[in-house]
């Protein structure tokens, strides 16, 4: 029934989370183990160093998550993802799933992002109170992922587009390597991006005329070879330029949408939803036209089990489906 209490498992990248959610709008307990530390000097996430750190915390993060509560349903991001990740999260859950004797589901990691949007930090305690209202344009930008949905329903979407080369979180990331910020490069782009001036350099707005495609690998070359062309350079006039020219692709691309299939509502969901200047981009512009946008929490951007336990709850409530398909798919649609 509705007032299910759900475990959610997340090991797709390099959050090893779990998270208990009750009947589909209480978040109980939400425990995040980052993998940063293990990836940062390569300045992204190493794949077979991920899936060991999963493989060496994931029960802690389990059983720290659990505590005593008595759950109903296992959910676990089964794709898309790292493939080892994505066999340890299986393992647990049905190790999880076998022990206290209920059943199991696999839901997609990126319906996770989207459906984050739906919690809402109130007064130190979240809760998914912030129902999505369909039908809706989703931007999922996190990473490893930039994709434009039509949502026009639960459960039934349509993929507009996704990105050809490097995801946005991705396009951060390797700014802040060239400019020698550390990583993840989004929240130190950001910030300094915060004293710099956002006219400073024209960077190119990679539109891809006529498609809901994205490309984000010519804007970070652009950087790459201002870097090279100019010996004083200002970094955070180099950050406030990039990330203007960012932000305003993902406004640009989103409204396009917003403007076809004529919607009234926005959800902006993945790592690169912390961005304060794409929010309040998004936000004022929704604004102008009439639309309805809704952005996941901060404390949520980033993977978690809290969004696949909500994930999870969807597809159990709306779809009633679960013990159904739980292999791992590391190139999982939506
Ligand atoms: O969703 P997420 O935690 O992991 C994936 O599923 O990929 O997203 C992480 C990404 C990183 O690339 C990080 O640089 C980016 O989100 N990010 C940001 C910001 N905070 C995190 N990008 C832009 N601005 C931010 N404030
Ligand atoms: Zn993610």
């Amino acid at each position: 029934d509705k007032d299910i209490t759900i475990l959610g498992i997340e090991t797709t990248c390099d959050e090893t989370s779990a998270a208990i959610l009750k009947s589909g709008r209480d978040l109980v307990s939400n425990v995040v183990h980052t993998q940063i530390d293990i990836h940062k000097k390569y300045c992204g996430v190493v794949p077979e160093l991920a899936s060991r750190a999963h493989a060496v915390k994931v029960a802690e993060v389990v059983k720290e998550a659990l505590g005593n509560h008595k759950i109903d349903l296992v959910a676990f991001a089964s794709g898309p993802g790292l493939p080892g990740g994505l066999m340890v999260g299986r393992v647990a859950a049905e190790a999880v799933s076998a022990l206290k004797n209920v059943p199991i589901i696999g839901v997609n990691h990126l319906e996770g992002h989207l459906f984050a949007c739906e919690f809402d930090a109130k007064e130190g305690k979240i809760a998914a109170d912030k129902q999505l209202k369909f039908p809706l344009i989703a931007l999922i930008v996190s990473g490893g992922h930039t994709e434009l949905w039509y949502v026009k329903n639960y459960g039934d979407y349509k993929m507009l587009g996704r990105t050809r080369d490097d995801a946005a979180g991705e396009a951060f990331d390797k700014v802040a390597k060239l400019l020698g910020l550390g990583y993840p490069g989004g929240p130190v782009v950001a910030k300094e991006a915060l004293k710099g001036n956002p006219e400073a350099i024209k960077f190119p707005r990679p539109m891809m005329k006529g498609t809901f495609e994205f490309s984000f690998s010519g804007i970070k070359t652009a950087v790459s070879y201002y870097l090279r062309d100019h010996k004083d350079i200002k970094k955070e006039d180099v950050c406030a330029s990039f990330q203007a020219a960012m932000v305003e692709t993902l406004v640009a691309k989103t409204f396009q949408a917003v403007k076809k299939y004529k919607v009234k509502n926005v959800a902006v969901g993945g790592g690169v939803a912390a961005n304060e200047l794409l929010k309040e981009s998004m936000v004022k512009r929704g604004q102008k036209e009439g639309v309805d946008v809704s952005f996941v929490p901060r404390a949520l951007s980033s993977d978690n089990g809290a969004m696949i336990a909500l994930a999870g709850y969807k597809k159990f409530m709306f779809a009633g489906k679960f013990n159904a398909n739980i292999r791992i798919n590391p190139n999982m649609r939506i």
